[in-house]
């Protein structure tokens, strides 16, 4: 949650900076703002409640000239959407943008007695002021005295105005990236938006300041010694992150799916089997485990059920899916024996974070799937796979999500060799159905206007409830997900067998319900349960698998045919059909499908 940028070299910072933030929206887009140290070293400010293209507006009408400046795009915590809360925050010489939150600000406010004189609600501003209160010239003091009162998490960018064209970057949890580009040296939150600029980058080590200035960057730790950057490579093509002719990112990052999960899979597949040894995961880890924990929030969280279903029957161990957020809460018994699975697209998702930190001292083994190559999930994990699914940049999360269960499907396989549970050649098998993921996707993908003629049926919906079991279940959970959060209607996803135990209650005439039918050994099952919601009056659009068939006096609203693959597979077609299906909507309905309302893609505050 919020973005942070900061730019000083040769070049204008105003456009670098609204160009950057304009990508880095996904992680909050209630309010944006730049500062920038003008010819004449002053800070000026300009920042509004709004999105960045308003931010642009008010700068295209009074901009500021200048080479070095900090940005920020806001998802509101602490204070309301209002221009005054909007970051960046002056405070005497000192002006900050941060992300995260401090905890304990309002003792802060009391004993630095800031009450009079601070100008906004937020726990940031009050970060500025303690940073104005212990600078005497010396910032390095300054944010060494300032850091050891902070409580709570923070990646702060800070100029103090007395020292122009350099910015001051500290962290704790919350993520800062570095990159020398566009002639000097720039910060943001994540790569996602560096990688445009620069292939290469570090991550701010937590506790350590850097000091970016036009010639190069410094990096301290506390104990104002100097340190080496540890520089990393984007593990993604830059040309990945436009949206490539697409009206909305959403689209674009569905229509990539087969190529990233050809991608993620094909170089795990060696001698016809699924081989993580490239990713330096020993088969014992895999062979010693007596428990799989996977922990995980939202569209990552639905990935790891999808894990379990496909792991407690191929590989017949014990996993739990838990949620993050609840994780350390609620007495989890995790030890030695068990792997930890940490599933994050940004890596950066702060219970996902803690939930690894909370597991490991209890003993337990880590093993993270990321997309962000050295993101803090990925850094606080003992062993990382990564999912190469290129920059993700719809707040819904579509590629991310399914190259996600390809590594959950890799690792399903290798897990069962190594177990014994596969021979050769069912490990074999195994590979080659995940290897056509990609091709049957794209038969999805090619008939996405079927989905689109689908979704018109159910653009007025106010509930939406969808039913199916076992794997369908698990993927319906993630399709229902997608509904709602880009098409604000109400939706509802139930294993079947459960909805006649109250929920059904609901069904009516005006209630479409969405079925996935993929699997045989519930088909009948799932049927019988359809029949149930018809008579109810309820409409019924049936995804099924093409080669089960339809009986023939079954009336539905619609029907679409998944591609076929062996039921165990039939979560990747069926997935990016969900998705077609809430894309549309969401773009018929006109909505903002990028960015939709209250959300943020990269969640981290608790
Ligand atoms: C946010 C996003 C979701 C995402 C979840 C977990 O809520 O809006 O799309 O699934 O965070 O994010 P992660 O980066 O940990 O996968």
């Amino acid at each position: 949650m919020c973005g942070i940028i900061g730019y000083t070299g040769v070049k204008g910072a105003q456009e670098i900076m609204l160009d950057a933030l304009e990508i880095l929206e996904y992680r909050g887009y209630d309010s944006a703002g730049i500062a920038v140290c003008g010819e004449d070293s002053c800070v000026r400010i300009r920042k509004c409640a709004g999105r960045v293209k308003d931010l642009r507006l008010l700068c295209e009408k009074d901009g500021i000239l200048g080479t070095c400046g900090i940005g920020h795009t806001r998802w509101a915590t602490h204070g309301g959407v209002s221009d005054a809360n909007a970051h960046p925050h002056r405070f005497g010489k000192v002006t900050v943008t941060h992300n995260g939150i401090v905890e304990n600000y309002r003792d802060l406010v009391q004993r630095y007695r800031l009450e009079e004189r601070l100008q906004s609600q937020t726990d940031s501003e009050v970060a500025a002021a303690v940073l104005d209160h212990f600078y005497s010239g010396d910032p390095l003091a300054a944010i060494r005295k300032t850091v050891l009162k902070l409580k709570g998490t923070f990646a702060l960018s800070i100029m103090f105005e007395d020292i122009p064209g350099t910015i001051f970057a500290v962290r704790n949890v919350s993520p800062i990236v570095i990159a020398r580009a566009q002639g000097g040296s720039m910060l943001a939150s994540d790569v996602t938006v560096l990688g445009q600029y620069s292939k290469e980058y570090f991550v701010l080590p937590e506790f350590y300041v850097a000091v970016l200035k036009a010639g190069g960057v410094e990096l301290y730790d506390m104990a104002g010694e100097t340190a080496e950057p540890e520089w990393l490579t984007v593990n993604w093509d830059v040309d990945r992150s436009g949206k490539g002719g697409y009206p909305f990112y959403m689209e674009k990052e569905i229509m990539e799916q087969p190529q990233v999960i050809r991608e993620t899979v094909l170089p795990r597949i060696q001698g016809g089997i699924p081989d993580l040894s490239g990713d330096g995961i020993p088969d014992s880890l895999l062979a010693d485990c007596t428990r799989i924990c996977v922990v995980a929030c939202g569209t990552a969280m639905h990935a790891g059920l999808v894990g379990k279903a496909l792991m407690q029957s191929l590989v017949r161990i014990h996993m739990d899916v838990e949620l993050a957020s609840e994780f350390m809460y609620t007495d989890v018994i995790v030890d030695e024996e068990t792997l930890v699975i940490a599933i994050s697209q940004s890596g950066e998702t702060i219970d996902t974070l803690e939930a690894v930190k909370h597991a490991k001292k209890n003993g337990a083994k880590t093993l993270a799937i990321v997309n962000v190559r050295g993101a803090s999930v990925a850094r606080a994990s003992d062993y990382v796979i990564y999912t190469n699914a290129g920059p993700e940049i719809a707040v819904a999360s579509t590629k991310a999500y399914t190259t996600q269960l390809a590594v959950l499907y890799l690792l399903t396989g290798r897990m069962a060799y190594v177990r014994g549970s596969f021979g050769e050649e069912e490990a074999k098998a195994f590979a080659g159905e995940l290897m056509r993921v990609p091709e049957v996707m794209q038969k999805v993908l090619d008939r996405r206007e079927e989905i689109h003629y689908i979704a018109r049926s159910i653009l007025n919906a106010q509930d939406v409830f969808m039913m199916g079991r076992g794997l369908d279940h698990a993927i319906l959970l993630e399709g229902s997900l997608k509904l709602k959060e880009i098409s604000y209607i109400h939706s509802e996803a139930y294993a079947s067998g459960e909805l006649k135990h109250g929920t059904i209650a609901l069904i009516t005439e005006d209630t479409p319900v969405v079925a996935v039918v993929t699997q045989d050994k519930v088909k009948s099952k799932e049927f019988s349960n359809i029949k149930e919601v018809q008579s109810r009056g309820a409409g019924v659009i049936l995804f099924i698998k093409e080669t089960f068939g339809l009986e023939k006096d079954a009336v539905w609203d619609s029907v679409f045919m998944l591609p076929a693959m062996e039921d165990g597979f039939m979560v990747m077609p069926a997935s990016a059909a969900l998705q077609l299906l809430a894309y549309y909507v969401s773009l018929d309905k006109g909505l903002d499908v990028d960015k939709p309302r209250n959300l943020a893609k990269v969640v981290t505050v608790e």
